[in-house]
């Protein structure tokens, strides 16, 4: 039995984090859990995304996790120092890799930051970048209307377009070269984001820097899965299962995936 690595979001968002470690991590088996019951948490206070992420923390922890993945940013924003405190497993989140990518990238140093709502409150991402590079110049916008279209499936929709270009056009006349999608659902808006934004912006996700993050881990703590074939990833979602597996199977190219159902409080 391979001991899986658990990844958590309020709803489909993880899936971009996941597409990244099944390409690069092919030994390691994952399993998913996305609250999408109580999807999104980006317009819900600090409290509830702090108990809702330990509640999935200790439904993944019950099923014997090795390490943890925080892909959400809002729940990483708000959760990733108590989960560490609480759980003896190792824990990334998408934070600092996204900004890490970001400062790495771009030229000038000036960098936008989409996100949601409570990710943008607490100013976790301006923080980190100038940190990372003390002279950036930070371009904040929150989003609130991405997630829930991604929610609904509409994210390849001309409406979707229309209300993206909308949200974006607030940034207009700032002059960054680089856009971090500071939200694991915003992947699956790139194609209408890259059209909303000037041509020469670079768009940055943090899913392909986030796994990095998890293969240092995963050798740090000398638990990478070298010998045993892993097991097809599990899907869990607080939801309806028919919605879910749709983007599943749309987004992760998979015909048969494994979805169940899972309560939390
Ligand atoms: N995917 C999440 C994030 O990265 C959360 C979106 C939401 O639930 O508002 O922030």
């Amino acid at each position: 039995m391979v001991r899986p690595i658990g990844v958590i979001d309020s709803g489909v968002g993880g899936l971009t984090v996941v597409k990244e470690m099944l390409i690069h991590l092919p030994n390691e088996s994952l399993i998913y859990i996305g609250d999408d019951k109580r999807c999104p948490y980006g317009s819900r206070s600090a409290e509830e995304v702090l108990k809702f992420t330990i509640e999935m923390a200790e439904a993944l922890s019950e099923m014997d996790i090795k390490m943890l993945v925080i892909a959400c940013n809002t729940a990483t924003a708000i959760a990733l120092e108590e989960i560490r405190q609480r759980f003896n497993f190792p824990v990334v989140g998408v934070i600092v890799p996204g900004a890490r990518a970001a400062v790495a990238t771009s030229k000038t140093q000036k960098i936008a930051v989409l996100g949601t709502t409570r990710t943008i409150k607490s100013s976790a991402y301006q923080n980190e970048i100038i940190k990372q590079s003390p002279y950036a110049m930070v371009y904040p916008l929150d989003c609130p209307e991405f997630v829930p279209l991604v929610e609904k499936g509409q994210y390849k929709s001309r409406e979707a377009g229309v209300v993206v270009e909308n949200r974006l056009s607030k940034l207009n006349g700032e002059n960054f070269d680089i856009a971090i999608l500071g939200c694991t659902h915003y992947p699956l808006l790139e194609a209408h984001i890259k059209k909303s934004l000037p041509p020469d912006v670079q768009i940055i996700s943090s899913a392909v820097e986030t796994v990095r993050d998890v293969e240092m881990v995963l050798t740090e703590h000398n638990i990478v899965n070298k010998g045993l074939l892993r097991q097809a990833p599990v899907f869990y979602t607080t939801g309806p299962q028919a919605a879910f597996k749709a983007i599943v199977c749309d987004w992760l190219e998979m015909e048969n995936p494994d979805i169940r159902s899972l309560m939390l409080s």
